[in-house]
């Protein structure tokens, strides 16, 4: 079924904007560079990717009669935060199980940012000290069970709402969106940078990014950058979320190695943890460009788009889609990087 088809629930002001990043252009001194802006996407709490996934995952919580949202993240996870937002907004319940994940000792880690929002909106946060892992969770599956038993009607969703069968679609419809803004803005990207850890936002953009090029469309690069630094579970995941969204949307053919591109070497050695190259890249983006970017994910894509075009991997010639996936709430629970300058 074409993604027309899909019920889709607006939550967002309409397409996201796209711009050129000039000064980041001329510093880096190849590629044209331009981002397109999730962070700025929507009105409910900051926005963010899952905002988009959720307009697609709404009509099922609304048609199932359930009560109360239930999923899982990190402490700073940005998508429970973007539950909670769609909860409040739709007035329905919403637990939280707030995994530990990363060993940051930040005072007020499990306090500012993103879990702060979910608590200012009504979230019922429960804290747990488990660490990262992007799988379904025995926390969660204990979380839904004690809404049954307390008389509510709990909807799953799983971790970055990857591992629901809907999960895909939002980000088939940013492809479909962005084809129509190059149409409208005379520009063709031929690269697209993408953060990916729980999957379905890049598994989203492989499948309608193959689904344009089935009906005409020009073929292009879509390189994901890992953030997860668990490579192979993210690679899994991408692989089955984005093969299962193509069959969804009647795609009618496999997809090809070369379209589900997962790049490792930005990461560090663990999740959630930035490294110089993401210090690096937050910085840059935010002196030349006023593009405020996280430690967790998008500094961690900035930086491989920075080596990729410095290192002419992506060549002069490309003109280069940066997805900004949001996610800045989660700055402020590591303000101790930018504490000595
Ligand atoms: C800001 C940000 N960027 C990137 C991602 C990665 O998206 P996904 O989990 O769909 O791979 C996430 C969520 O995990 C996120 O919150």
């Amino acid at each position: 079924m074409p993604i027309t088809d899909f019920h889709r629930y607006p939550l967002t002001f309409g397409p996201s904007p796209v711009h050129q990043l000039d000064r980041l252009t001329r510093h880096l001194g190849g590629a044209q560079i331009w981002a397109k802006r999730e962070d700025c996407s929507s009105g409910l709490a900051f926005g963010g990717n899952k905002i988009r996934k959720l307009e697609y995952i709404v009509p099922d919580v609304l048609a199932s009669g359930a009560d109360t949202l239930v999923s899982i993240g990190g402490y700073q996870s940005n998508h429970t935060r973007q539950v909670a937002a769609v909860g409040a907004k739709l007035g329905l319940k919403v637990r939280l199980v707030q995994e530990r994940w990363v060993d940051w000792d930040d005072p007020g880690y499990d306090k500012v940012g993103n879990i702060l929002l979910s608590r200012i909106m009504g979230a019922d946060v429960r804290l747990d000290p488990a660490g990262f892992d992007i799988g379904i969770r025995k926390s969660w599956q204990e979380a839904l069970d004690d809404v049954t038993a307390h008389g509510g009607k709990p909807y799953p969703i799983p971790a970055g709402a990857s591992e629901h069968r809907l999960g895909g679609l939002g980000f088939v419809n940013w492809a479909y969106e962005v084809a129509e803004q190059e149409k409208q803005l005379g520009v063709f990207f031929d690269t697209i940078v993408v953060c990916t850890v729980t999957g379905s936002t890049h598994a989203g953009m492989i499948a309608g990014f193959a689904a344009l090029e089935e009906a005409g469309g020009r073929p292009r690069r879509l390189l994901g950058i890992d953030a997860s630094a668990t490579i192979e579970k993210t690679r899994d995941q991408v692989g089955r979320i984005a093969r299962h969204t193509a069959e969804l949307i009647g795609l009618g053919r496999e997809l090809r190695a070369e379209e589900m591109v997962v790049l490792e070497g930005w990461a560090g050695d663990r999740y959630g943890i930035p490294v110089e190259s993401t210090v690096e890249a937050i910085r840059l983006s935010g002196r030349l460009e006023a593009m405020i970017i996280d430690p967790v994910y998008e500094g961690k894509s900035m930086a491989g788009l920075i080596d990729l075009v410095t290192s002419g991997e992506v060549g002069t010639d490309s003109t280069v889609l940066y997805a900004h996936l949001g996610g800045q709430p989660a700055l402020s629970a590591y303000s101790s990087i930018f504490d000595t300058r």
